[in-house]
């Protein structure tokens, strides 16, 4: 027989004893729901590749706020799917007639107490699908950083105006954070938070998103200013750059191939921090899952859990329907 003093297993034997020993716990106020409006009336038109998502009309998408509400989640990220696109996307700063300045007039009055986040990009409302103003450099459209903050301004300025309770960048517009504080503080909104979309990937998995919100690039894509996912200590550039700039909470997208990212960030920075775990993670599961080949539920809560494990304070995530109603 061996003597072993030390036997680990010892704390794993029950369910009570685990839960004793437990280091880290999902809660519903961790959750973030991405929500996708659609102009229209009694729309409700699920997303092919993103079995259980759908973009919703903004009477359906009141009802569906309420219910995840009621379910206990807190907080939703909007994204806009407009009537109409341009070159410029002035659908984003249009006060009367934008999709998400109207969603969030008439979520603020159905659902007063859920947090609304808007997630503040172009490529949705751009003819181009691009994340903002292109200019040609040597024969070639590029984005122009300084000229999208221009309109990155007027965006942000209409979100707070309608009722944004936080502001999203996501599109990796080099001083898009620093732009956004000083209108919404010049404007009088200095209690509105911005969470930045810190360290945002040049990711495949964003795929079902762009079915999703409609958003794909026409021509070309987005590796000259979203992140190459080689890189790590960029990140951490990114993020300290943000924290300068103003950003109150960061975030790092996609989650799941990046936990070492959150993770570093976590250990260097004293900052709230969220995960997106995007559209194609949420794919794999739905459609392992559809097969039978994973247990859907099983997963979900490993997942959320271990980017909890990994330092994130908050996570963005299309499962925060199910989960919500999965927690202990
Ligand atoms: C840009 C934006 C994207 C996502 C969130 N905001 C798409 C992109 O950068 O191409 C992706 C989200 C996901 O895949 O779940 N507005």
């Amino acid at each position: 027989m061996t003597y072993l003093v030390n036997r680990l297993s010892r704390l794993r034997a029950n369910e009570t004893f685990r839960q004793m020993v437990r280091e880290n716990r999902l809660e519903a106020g961790d959750l973030i729901q991405p929500l996708f409006v659609h102009h229209g009336d009694q729309v409700k038109n699920e997303i092919d590749s993103m079995p259980g998502q759908f973009q919703y009309s903004i009477d359906n998408l009141i009802e569906v706020t309420q219910r995840l509400y009621d379910a206990g989640l807190r907080a939703v990220l909007l994204f806009g799917i407009p009537a109409g696109k341009d070159e410029a996307g002035s659908d984003t700063w249009d006060d009367e007639h934008g999709i998400i300045q109207q969603a969030l007039r008439a979520l603020k009055k159905a659902v007063p107490k859920m947090i609304l986040i808007t997630d503040v990009c172009f490529c949705e409302y751009t003819t181009h699908g691009h994340c903002g103003v292109l200019v040609e450099r040597n024969g070639q459209k590029v984005l122009d950083h300084d000229a999208t903050l221009d309109n990155l301004a007027l965006q942000a300025a209409s979100h707070a105006r309608s009722g944004a309770d936080m502001l999203a960048p996501s599109g990796m517009i080099d001083g898009a954070v620093g732009i956004i504080r000083e209108t919404l503080d010049g404007l009088g909104y200095q209690h509105l938070p911005i969470m930045s979309y810190s360290a945002k990937y040049a990711s495949s998995f964003y795929g079902p998103f762009r079915d999703a919100a409609q958003g794909a690039p026409q021509f070309g894509d987005r590796r000259s200013h979203q992140m190459d996912c080689a890189n790590s200590n960029e990140a951490l550039r990114e993020v300290e750059i943000d924290i300068q700039e103003g950003a109150d909470i960061v975030m790092v997208k996609p989650a799941l191939s990046f936990m070492d990212v959150i993770c570093r960030i976590k250990e260097l920075f004293n900052i709230p921090c969220a995960a997106y775990n995007v559209s194609g993670e949420y794919a794999m599961v739905k459609a392992a899952s559809e097969r039978g080949w994973l247990d859907e539920k099983q997963c979900v809560m490993e997942i959320l859990t271990s980017f909890k494990r990994a330092g994130a304070d908050l996570i963005i995530t299309y499962h925060a329907g199910d989960a919500v109603n999965w927690l202990p």
